[in-house]
């Protein structure tokens, strides 16, 4: 299930993906489309990991012929293409590209394409695989799955189907469950791949391979020798462009419900019996089961949410969230959220986890620190330079990619004092990966796609049970509006209240 994309990282050709396979973006001239789906297939190209029988029929409302379609797809791979656009590789990687000009709430759109794939099919002399890939608004999920599968997309006797679809996969538990239900109706769980780009990350991959590739974590890897563990993914924009949809939807749901979750998962999950899909899958819903959902007492006392004023971020000025583009002047959607729980089950019982997450905050970071417990007895006058206490063992999921140990070690002289000090590995300098920064996170989840690995994708009931556990807060919030937003400066580390959350069970968040 691991691959790795970037050159010198791997040992060896990536498997080619041996169906003929085409996909269909819904949502072809959109940003996603732009930004991240093609360069990400475009990469997959430059490493040959596509299939030999590979086309991309776009969708769109714009008026566009197959000539205009690729010109577009050309000039955006210069633009936002995360390498070198190389024309005689973009010929060839743009050989079968179609473009369906329509109306995606009409039949006639889907009998269209019905012949579109039918087109290719007789280029490829096969019946080709199609991923229906819902590049598109949230709003509409369930209107094109519905024409698809009335269409008969969804049901095919002689080729696969399935459908491809980011988040927000609902706004709430209920939302979700009606989501998961009307997909349902024509597709079934195997058909449906729903995507988290957390998941594409090598450093949360890592996570899996850093816990069950090496025997000396596991044996520790509990209640009783984790003290307690820090999740922190901060970003240091704000909601630049995205305002329309923040304002709706919000730290907890854009960051806590999924991502944030997903990487909890991986750090605390059983170990498997195998890496087959199912079995991880299955792993990694227990751990968000035995989360129970708070109490209201719970949310108030182990829940902050927080709003960013106006501040500075990295030297530049910046404004409050509500004077943001498209965000109500009144607005009480949080855009930090803090939060402590606890994973109630064998492995996990009474070990505090911390995590939060927000924008505008002081660094771009995405980190997991495993707080082991301190030795029993104090033996060493410990130099006290820094707060660390304990071993700690730091996962560097983004922008640095690495892990390192903090450990105790003598320093030199006549006494016997200790001082905290680091073993590192850093990505870079370990895998010579000169490729970093050239993926855009996606292309091992469509590669993966492509070769009918679903891993990295989430099942309905992954994102039901994450939704269980955000619902008490969103329920809470919803009756007891905040008060105090904006409560952060922009280009600081959240609100106080964020730090009294772990400084009164006598931590700190490392910054
Ligand atoms: C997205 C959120 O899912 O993830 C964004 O909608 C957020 O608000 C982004 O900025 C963060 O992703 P990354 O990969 O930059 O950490």
């Amino acid at each position: 299930m691991i691959k790795h994309f970037e050159e010198g990282a791997s040992e060896g050709k990536i498997e080619k993906p041996s169906d003929p396979n085409i996909i269909v973006l819904f949502g072809a001239s959109g940003d996603l489309t732009k930004r991240l789906l093609m360069p990400a297939i475009y990469n997959l190209a430059y490493h040959d990991a596509l299939p030999e029988k590979f086309a991309i029929i776009g969708l769109s409302k714009d008026q566009m012929d197959d000539g205009d379609f690729k010109d577009k797809v050309a000039k955006d791979l210069q633009e936002f293409g995360k390498r070198e656009f190389d024309s005689s590789l973009y010929e060839k990687f743009s050989s079968e590209f179609h473009y369906l000009s329509g109306d995606f709430d009409s039949p006639q759109t889907y009998e269209d394409l019905k012949k579109k794939i039918e087109e290719v099919d007789q280029h490829f002399s096969a019946k080709a695989t199609v991923t229906f890939y819902f590049a598109i608004s949230p709003a509409i999920f369930q209107m094109v799955s519905d024409h698809l599968g009335e269409a008969g997309f969804s049901k095919m006797e002689d080729r696969k189907t399935r459908v491809i679809l980011e988040k927000p996969f609902g706004r709430d538990f209920q939302s979700a469950l009606d989501l998961n239900n009307n997909l349902h109706k024509h597709w079934l769980e195997d058909q449906i791949w729903r995507i988290d780009h957390y998941l594409g990350k090598e450093t949360v991959q890592n996570l899996l391979a850093f816990r069950f590739g090496n025997g000396i974590f596991e044996p520790i890897w509990n209640r009783n020798y984790i003290q307690h563990i820090q999740i922190t993914v901060a970003e240091e924009v704000g909601v630049e462009k995205r305002g329309d949809y923040y304002d709706k939807s919000g730290a907890l749901r854009d960051m806590f419900q999924n991502h944030i979750l997903q990487v909890l998962s991986y750090l605390c999950m059983e170990a498997p019996s195998s890496f087959e899909a199912e079995t991880i899958r299955n792993c990694k819903v227990e751990v968000l089961k035995s989360i129970t959902p708070m109490s209201e007492e719970e949310v108030q006392k182990n829940v902050v949410r927080g709003q960013y004023g106006p501040g500075e971020v990295k030297g530049e000025k910046t404004q409050a969230y509500r004077d943001e583009e498209n965000v109500d002047k009144n607005s009480n959607t949080e855009t930090f959220i803090a939060v402590k729980l606890f994973i109630e089950n064998w492995r996990w019982s009474g070990v505090p986890i911390y995590i939060r997450s927000g924008k505008h905050l002081k660094d771009k970071m995405a980190k997991v620190i495993v707080h082991f417990k301190r030795a029993p007895k104090k033996l060493f006058n410990i130099v006290e330079t820094e707060e660390v206490h304990s071993n700690e063992l730091r996962f560097y999921l983004q922008p640095k990619q690495a892990v390192s140990l903090i450990l105790k070690a003598k320093v030199p002289g006549s006494k016997m004092a200790l001082k905290p000090v680091k073993m590192f590995f850093d990505y870079q300098e370990s895998f010579d990966s000169k490729e970093g920064g050239k993926s855009t996170g996606y292309e091992i989840l469509i590669y993966d796609a492509l070769m009918n690995d679903p891993t990295l994708f989430s099942r309905a009931d992954l994102i039901e049970n994450a939704w269980e556990i955000a619902q008490p807060i969103i329920d809470h919030w919803s009756k007891t509006p905040p008060k105090d937003f904006p409560n952060y400066q922009a280009g600081t580390w959240g609100p106080d209240a964020a730090y009294k959350l772990i400084e009164d069970d006598g931590h700190n968040w490392r910054d």
